[in-house]
């Protein structure tokens, strides 16, 4: 399992999970659990991964299985989690924008991280999110964008110009997780800045200042699940 090979390997540094940052007090919209992630391939091999890693457009992509985008998050800040990133409250977070991943309903879900589990942000129409946010159309046929989202802010004022570059850091490993669980399904993805800012911001109710989007990545089923008849 990747996110196995991936600890494994920073084995001397690991410590407890910190807790997911608590900066949205007294949210109130109701949250879905999302299923135990359940890894696909247990003996898989990093390097045939790693190979096998290939961006791609996201065309018929058809629906993602809610099991695999629960294992993809879960599995995202594996290493943003640990001790290379130097404050819990500085890690980055993640909020899917589902739109066609049964049995959820098209929309903006923020991942809660320690609770396993998405929180409604609001409802969104493919068409809606390809006109006003997607600069390459393309990816508005994708099932789900996971969009990585970084507390810019908090970064610059804790670690002045530097921050900056932590801040990418912290974004370029969730990417690098994602690119990997992604691989080790076999789904169809892409990481993608193809997407206006300020837009962006706006859908997910960030303010772009404390809270930004980074990153996004561009998810699909793989060619098997297309193949399933029905
Ligand atoms: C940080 C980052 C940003 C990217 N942004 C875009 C993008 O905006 N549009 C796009 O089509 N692909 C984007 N990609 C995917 C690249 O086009 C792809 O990684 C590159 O062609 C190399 O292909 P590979 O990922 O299969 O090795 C991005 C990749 C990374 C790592």
């Amino acid at each position: 399992m990747v996110r196995d090979l991936i600890l494994a390997g920073r084995s001397r540094h690991e410590h407890a999970e910190p807790s997911a940052p608590t900066d949205r007090p007294g949210e109130l919209a109701p949250a879905i659990p999302l299923p135990l992630p359940v890894d696909a391939d247990p003996a898989c091999d990093l390097r045939s991964v790693i190979a096998s890693r290939r961006s791609t457009s996201l065309r018929d992509s058809g629906s993602l299985p809610l099991s695999q985008l629960s294992l993809l998050l879960r599995n995202a800040e594996i290493v943003d989690a640990g001790p290379l990133c130097p404050d819990a409250r500085l890690r980055a977070q993640l909020f899917v924008v589902a739109l066609d991943v049964p049995p959820l309903e098209p929309a903006v879900y923020r991942y809660d991280h320690a609770g396993h589990q998405l929180v409604l942000v609001e409802g969104v129409a493919r068409e809606q999110l390809r006109a006003e946010v997607l600069l390459q159309h393309d990816q508005g046929d994708a099932a789900a964008l996971v969009f990585v989202v970084t507390p810019l802010a908090r970064w610059l004022r804790m670690h002045a110009d530097r921050g900056y570059r932590g801040a990418m850091m912290s974004v370029g490993w969730v990417i690098d997780s994602l690119y990997l669980q992604a691989a080790q399904l076999g789904l169809q993805y892409s990481a993608t800045g193809g997407f206006a800012l300020a837009r962006a911001n706006e859908l997910l109710q960030l303010d772009g200042y404390e809270y930004t989007t980074a990153l996004a990545f561009a998810v699909g089923a793989g060619a098997s699940a297309l193949e399933e008849p029905g």
